[in-house]
Formats: C-alpha cells, structure tokens, sequence
C-alpha cells in the first residue's frame, strides 16, 4: 500500500494487482502502532485475545464488553492500518437486529472500519444485513474456532470432495452477500488456492497454503510470546519476543534484589542548598513535634 488509510476497495485493487495482504492480530495500542508503523494492512482485534491475553481456555467466554475495550485501544494506535473487529460467540448468532447493534459497538465504540463473524449459510442473512447497514464485513470459514466442537475439534476441514465443495459454496455465498475479505482458516493448499481463484473477493489465509491473496497469523504465536503448548503447524515464528522478555524480567528481579538497578543515573538530585536547609529543619518537624506534645499531655 502507498501509505494512506487502506479502505475497502483497496484491497480487490490489491487481489487485481496479485499484491499479497498482510493481516496480523493485536489486542492494545502499543502493538497495533508497531504493527502499522511495519506497514501491514490490516490488523484484526481477533476473539484470539481470549485465550491469548485475557488468559481463557478458548474464544467462548470473551464478551462484546471486553473485545469493545481492547478494539477501542488498537484503534488509537493506528493511523493507516484498517481496524477489523472480530464479533465474539453469541454476538451475531441471537438474532440479526442484536447482531447488527453489536457489530455497530464496534464501529462507532471501537473504532474499527468493519467486523468479521464465523461461518457460511447460517450467517448469510446477518452478512447482508450488516452490508445493508453500511458496516464492512469479513466472513471466516474453513476451521471456526467457535463452532470447533461442532466441526470435530481444531482441525483441518474440507479434506474430502464434499467439504471442499461446501468451502467453496459458502465463499460464493458469502461474496454474494457482499463480504469485502474472507478468512479462511487450516484448509488444505489446493482447495484453499481454488476457491481464491473462484471469488472475487480476495482470501486471507491461516493455514491455507500461499496460493491465496494474504495471510493472517495471531501475532503472539508469530511472536514466539504468551503462548504455551503446542503450537499449530501453519504458525511460523518470526521471533522470540517471550524468550526476550523474560530474560528481562529475570535481569530486571536479579539487579533490584542486589542493589544494582536503579543506578545514579536513573534517579533525581535536589539542589546541594535546599538539601542543607532540609536537614537543617530536621531537628523537628511539625509533625513530630506535635505527636511528642501529643504524648507528654
Ligand atoms: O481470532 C482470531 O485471531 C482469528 C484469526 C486467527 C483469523 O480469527
């Protein structure tokens, strides 16, 4: 991109072009601006923050209320990148007027430019609605981690004829609906570089192989920070930021406990006059003067 707000239309230009998108998570101010400052395009406040910083075992519990806060922090550190906001379990799925409120909070209490919700048919109708209301929309399909339980568990899914086939109905569908991106997570190579070929709407890959027109990765587990365990096989490690901030804090622990941090140099000074006139008032202060008066009578 060359540097101005990145909008909807920029990225189908983009998919035209053959000009890979870059999405990455990110969950506060202070990354989001490191990640626009890099240049990438679009930063998603993934539902991801459930488990990668608000410490739960998966995306369920997080609420509207808490992606609302962290949205609305990433959104102050961006000044080009697009704002995503990832509606969260049970926020689209009551029905389409709760679903249009919440992904309006996004917007005008968060910030974001559009929202992403999980899923094909069963959420056509809330993507057209949401088209309607003028509120840009992303689709995800392929592995749902919302719905994991109903697909078989974290796994790769459209593996046979059928599945493929439904993959790429739901992308058409969803395209139908007006959906500006779609993500399409752990789905085999082919079938992903197929159904990107198929859409007009540009596909945005997590375990989707290269034949797709971006990427998206939770920038935690592309950090090497936060996460323990095992580590999906499409995540690469760009770095060890956890390794690195721990060895910080241990540095930091071991320096306050032996006297060496904090140094002169980190510290204020007093004027050498004020300093005198200070001990020199020590004697007796007013307080301890009237606490002795206190105790004599
Ligand atoms: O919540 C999230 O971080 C996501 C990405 C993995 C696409 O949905």
């Amino acid at each position: 991109m060359d540097g101005k707000q990145v909008r909807v239309p920029d990225f189908r230009k983009m998919k035209r072009r053959s000009e890979k998108i870059t999405m990455l998570t990110a969950y506060d101010a202070a990354w989001s601006r490191l990640l626009d400052e890099a240049g990438v395009d679009t930063v998603l406040v993934g539902d991801s923050a459930a488990n990668v910083v608000l410490g739960y075992r998966d995306t369920l519990p997080v609420t509207m209320d808490e992606m609302i806060v962290l949205c609305r922090a990433v959104s102050r550190g961006v000044t080009w990148a697009m704002v995503i906001g990832d509606m969260p379990f049970m926020s689209y799925n009551t029905s389409i007027p709760e679903a249009i409120h919440n992904a309006g909070r996004f917007i005008k209490e968060g910030g974001a430019v559009g929202v992403k919700l999980e899923g094909g048919t069963a959420v056509v109708d809330t993507v057209r609605a949401f088209v309607r209301a003028g509120i840009p929309t992303v689709g995800h399909l392929g592995l749902t981690p919302q719905t994991a339980s109903m697909i078989g568990g974290y796994r790769c899914q459209g593996r046979t004829a059928p599945a493929a086939r439904r993959i790429l109905d739901d992308a058409l569908l969803l395209q139908d609906a007006g959906v500006f991106l779609i993500v399409l997570e752990c789905v085999p190579e082919r079938v992903a570089a197929e159904v990107a070929k198929r859409v007009t709407v540009p596909i945005i890959g997590i375990g989707a192989g290269a034949g797709v027109d971006g990427q998206v990765l939770v920038l935690h587990d592309m950090l090497g920070f936060g996460r323990t365990g095992h580590s999906p096989r499409f995540v690469k490690r760009f770095g060890s930021v956890g390794a690195q901030a721990l060895d910080a804090v241990t540095s930091y622990c071991r320096e306050v406990q032996s006297g060496a941090f904090p140094a002169a140099e980190h510290g204020f000074a007093i004027p050498d006059e004020e300093w005198a006139a200070f001990e020199a008032g020590l004697g007796k202060s007013k307080v301890e003067s009237r606490k002795s008066k206190g105790r004599k009578g």
